[in-house]
């Protein structure tokens, strides 16, 4: 009687390229720019806070109208959101793996400020992603979901904005979060294009100018609407 062999099945190309350390990196990589595009988008358009009440909270409606007719009340909106989320949750997962292989990798546990303790820029990345997602949860709450907002009036963004910045210690608490960010996108910009094969000895003045120009960029566009509330420009 034939012995019925079974074959392995052969590993699947997505199942490799997540498995591989090179994979993971391409994945943060990847999620991280599209994370990237979004904060551009999303800084830009908060700075129409400083055109008064009117223009910012008819710009928070369109957004919900993005791609109508062709696409129902709110949808280009949710996408956006389904897809962050993904990013967010593979980056995150990506990047609290490879920091345990890392480990896993080292011969002998070292203390203090020993050979193999993690570098300067690993522990930022650690860091800084452990206070952005926070931030993440608390501004969600804040100011989509409003639950933790003090105005919570649903379409009345700027006035809910004013509000929370109102408050010095989270404004403080959002400055503190977007200096985290530039930091993250500093370091995070370059290696992805490292990761991605961009970098090149000729090249990477550029990509170090790139990244910390945007990172410059993002925070200052950013911390600059917490501080015209502080100040009373924007109110
Ligand atoms: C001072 C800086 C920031 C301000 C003033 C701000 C302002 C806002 C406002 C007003 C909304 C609600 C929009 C709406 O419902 O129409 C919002 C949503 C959001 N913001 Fe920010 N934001 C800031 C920084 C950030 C940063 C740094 C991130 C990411 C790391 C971020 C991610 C998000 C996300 C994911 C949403 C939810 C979008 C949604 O699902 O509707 N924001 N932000």
């Amino acid at each position: 009687m034939a012995l019925a062999t079974r074959a392995a099945k052969p590993p699947s190309l997505i199942g490799s390229v997540w498995r591989s350390t090179v994979g993971k990196k391409a994945v943060m990589a990847v999620t991280g720019l599209i994370m990237l595009a979004y904060l551009v988008a999303h800084m830009l358009g908060n700075l129409k806070v400083f055109f008064g009440a009117g223009e910012f909270n008819h710009y928070a409606a369109w957004i919900r109208t993005i791609g109508e007719p062709f696409l129902h009340h709110e949808w280009f909106l949710w996408l956006a959101r389904v897809t962050l989320s993904a990013a967010v949750v593979l980056h995150g997962v990506a990047a609290y793996q490879l920091s345990r292989r890392d480990l896993a990798a080292r011969p002998v546990k070292y203390r203090g400020r020993g050979r193999g303790r993690a570098s300067y820029a690993t522990r930022t990345m650690r860091w800084g992603g452990v206070i952005l997602g926070l931030f993440i949860v608390w501004h969600i709450l804040d100011l989509t979901t409003l639950t933790v907002n003090p105005n919570a009036q649903e379409g009345r963004t700027y006035e809910n904005l004013v509000a929370s910045f109102d408050r010095w210690y989270v404004s403080a608490f959002y400055i503190a979060a977007m200096l985290a960010l530039g930091l993250h996108i500093r370091h995070g910009f370059w290696s992805a294009a490292q990761t991605l094969g961009v970098g090149s000895p000729r090249r990477d003045r550029l990509l170090k100018a790139l990244a910390n120009g945007l990172a410059a960029l993002l925070t200052c566009g950013f911390i600059v609407v917490p501080v015209g509330v502080l100040t009373g420009v924007v109110s």
